[in-house]
């Protein structure tokens, strides 16, 4: 179909009815109870609904027998009549207070859930998504459960109810004015079911097209500076409205459809509640049935009418809904794909020797392997340097030994364990990481810092700002360790960025320290500071530093050199500074030569 089918076919819910529903009410487990209740009470006052109509036919046929007409008995049967008025109401008060109850609880716990399921899916699942498709899939799917469980408490449930009692007391009051109930309505059914189902594919296409319009308009605000820059506001916008008009367009068809098929409907409807009229008139005229019995069978017959049209209407909106529900369902289905095995073993501490053995990955969207067969060993409390060129596998490394990702084959060992066999979210309390790209929060620096570690005293704090050398820029702002720094620390450089990165991943004291270009945004003079502070802050840890300048890593214990997904080289830096053509006395010629005006 396009480009990404690949990526369409995996997110293309296809739950078929039955499934729906089970996984519907899978999701709805914490509320069964309340269902169940709310489903009680529902019988309860359709009952209820059935003795006005009855009370009334009793009425009206007590007036006709004039010989007797015995004042206090009606006037009985008025109060009773409006008795259970009184009592239906309360049921529906009851009834009421439990459906809000149900709804405001949905509303909260598949809110958590989702929130829950996107904080623990793997990276791989948020790599390949866009946010703002996430978020409208999200909003959009809680809404339309709502909506629909919203419905079924209001309108299906005790329409349903009610037709199972009305229908039989139907043929009750006149078999024949039943069955004429049963020939129009398999013919309502079936246009009804027909119609949905042909929109069910515009519908589908119309969720779809929302998550791509909010994902294109979230793309362009994120990267805004680049949009401006380049002068493309224009384009975002062309690009925004074809998603718009295409959902506009779909969204005519369907009701414009819906619209019509609603007349026809009207009209089956109609005759079906003409030919009751018409069979009790004539059954009234020849004596075969009191006018008491073809009121009680008429009002009887209109309610079921209302009760088919209604059940018709929340079937179109529930139809509606239905793809939105699906793709929120499918999103509570997504696997992780990074999964504690049976019996994962929490690690009490770990002492950081780290293997490769052999391991080669490969992203689900990539050509190529990212690693190819890698194997190479850290002693642990070393310090290991990862060089190469750009796209070489450097950062998939460090993603393997923090188990973003799991090898597609080989073994990534930590004190001579497969790392596997941990309990994932245990074993990464060992490890820190300064990303290539610091995540920073909208919050003060000082919770930036923290982030790792909430419990962190100032004291600690200002003391991972200082080995950092961050200290210096955050006196210098206007809160000093208060200040807010704003949306992904938009109010700092990208050196003070990268700063608070390093100052965050020393406070979390990990075992294994891992810096993924951490000092790329630096100039040289706070680089050889960092540098120093390094050699401390390593000697009881792991530490792995992965650097494109090579003069960062010369006192580096080892030197790993990847390049394609390879290890080409590994050694000192006395050791492979000295082999003839190898990789890294290329890069350090290279280097040298650029470093000359510095
Ligand atoms: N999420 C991803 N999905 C698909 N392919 C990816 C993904 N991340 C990285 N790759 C690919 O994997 C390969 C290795 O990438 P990696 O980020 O490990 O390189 P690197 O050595 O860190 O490069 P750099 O020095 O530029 O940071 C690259 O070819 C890259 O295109
Ligand atoms: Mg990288």
């Amino acid at each position: 179909m396009n480009e990404n089918s690949d990526k369409t076919k995996e997110m293309e819910p296809s739950l078929s009815w039955r499934l729906f529903w089970r996984e519907l009410w899978r999701l709805l487990s914490p509320d069964h109870r309340l269902i169940n209740y709310i489903l009680a009470i529902t019988v309860l006052g359709a009952v209820f609904d059935l003795a006005k109509p009855y009370i009334l036919k009793i009425l009206i046929d007590n007036l006709y027998n004039f010989q007797s007409i015995d004042l206090s008995f009606l006037l009985w049967l008025i109060v009773l009549y409006l008795g259970s008025g009184q009592v239906r109401s309360l049921i529906q008060y009851f009834n009421d207070r439990a459906i809000l109850k149900l709804l405001v609880k949905i509303e909260y716990h598949l809110g958590l859930k989702a929130q829950d399921k996107l904080l623990n899916l793997s990276l791989g699942y948020h790599e390949r998504e866009n946010t703002g498709a996430k978020i409208v899939k999200i909003e959009r799917g809680v809404d339309r459960i709502s909506t629909l469980i919203n419905n079924i408490s209001w309108e299906v449930a005790p329409t349903l109810v009610q037709l199972a009692f009305t229908i039989p007391a139907l043929f009750w009051a006149d078999w024949r004015i039943g069955i004429s109930f049963l020939i129009f309505t398999p013919l309502f059914i079936f246009v009804t079911y027909w119609s949905n189902q042909k929109m069910y594919p515009v519908r589908k296409e119309i969720y779809k097209s929302y998550e791509t319009a909010s994902g294109k308009m979230a793309q362009s605000i994120i990267n805004i500076n680049a949009v401006q820059s380049f002068v493309q506001e224009e384009r975002e916008f062309n690009e925004f409205s074809d998603i718009k008009a295409g959902i506009r367009d779909n969204e005519n068809k369907q009701w414009g459809w819906m619209m019509k098929i609603g007349l026809g409907r009207n009209i089956i409807v109609d005759i079906g509640r003409a030919a009751v009229l018409f069979l009790g008139v004539y059954f009234v005229y020849h004596g075969e049935i009191s006018v008491g019995t073809l009121i009680f069978a008429f009002t009887l017959s209109e309610m079921a009418y209302s009760s088919i049209y209604r059940l018709s209407r929340f079937y179109d909106r529930m139809e509606e809904g239905r793809a939105g529900v699906n793709r929120l369902l499918t999103l509570f289905n997504a696997e992780s794909e990074v999964k504690n095995e049976e019996g994962a073993i929490i690690p009490e501490k770990i002492e950081g020797k780290i293997e490769f053995k052999d391991v080669s990955f490969q992203y689900r969207e990539a050509k190529v392997m990212a690693l190819d067969r890698v194997s190479f060993k850290i002693s642990a409390g070393t310090t290991v340097a990862l060089v190469g060129p750009s796209g070489g596998g450097k950062t998939t490394v460090a993603r393997l030994l923090y188990r973003h990702y799991d090898p597609t084959s080989g073994k990534v060992m930590v004190d001579d364990k497969d790392i596997k066999s941990f309990d994932f979210n245990a074993y990464r309390r060992f490890l820190a990481i300064v990303p290539q790209e610091v995540e920073i929060f909208d919050v003060s620096v000082r919770d930036n810092i923290a982030y790792a570690n909430p419990a962190a005293s100032l004291a600690e704090i200002e003391a991972a700002a200082r080995i950092a050398n961050a200290e210096e820029f955050i006196l210098k702002l206007d809160k000093g360790y208060d200040t807010l720094v704003g949306e992904r620390g938009i109010k700092l450089s990208g050196g003070q960025r990268q700063r608070l990165g390093i100052a965050r991943a020393i406070l979390a004291r990990p075992k294994i320290l891992i810096f993924d270009e951490a000092t790329s945004n630096l100039d040289s003079q706070s680089e050889s500071l960092i540098q120093e502070a390094l050699g401390r802050i390593g000697r009881h840890r792991t530490v792995i530093i992965i650097a494109h300048r090579l003069s960062t890593i010369k006192k580096a214990d080892k030197i790993i050199v990847l390049e394609n997904g390879k290890v080409a080289e590994q050694g000192s830096h006395l050791e492979l500074s000295q082999v003839a053509g190898g990789l890294y006395a290329k890069l350090l010629k290279l280097q040298n030569l650029g470093e000359i005006s510095e």
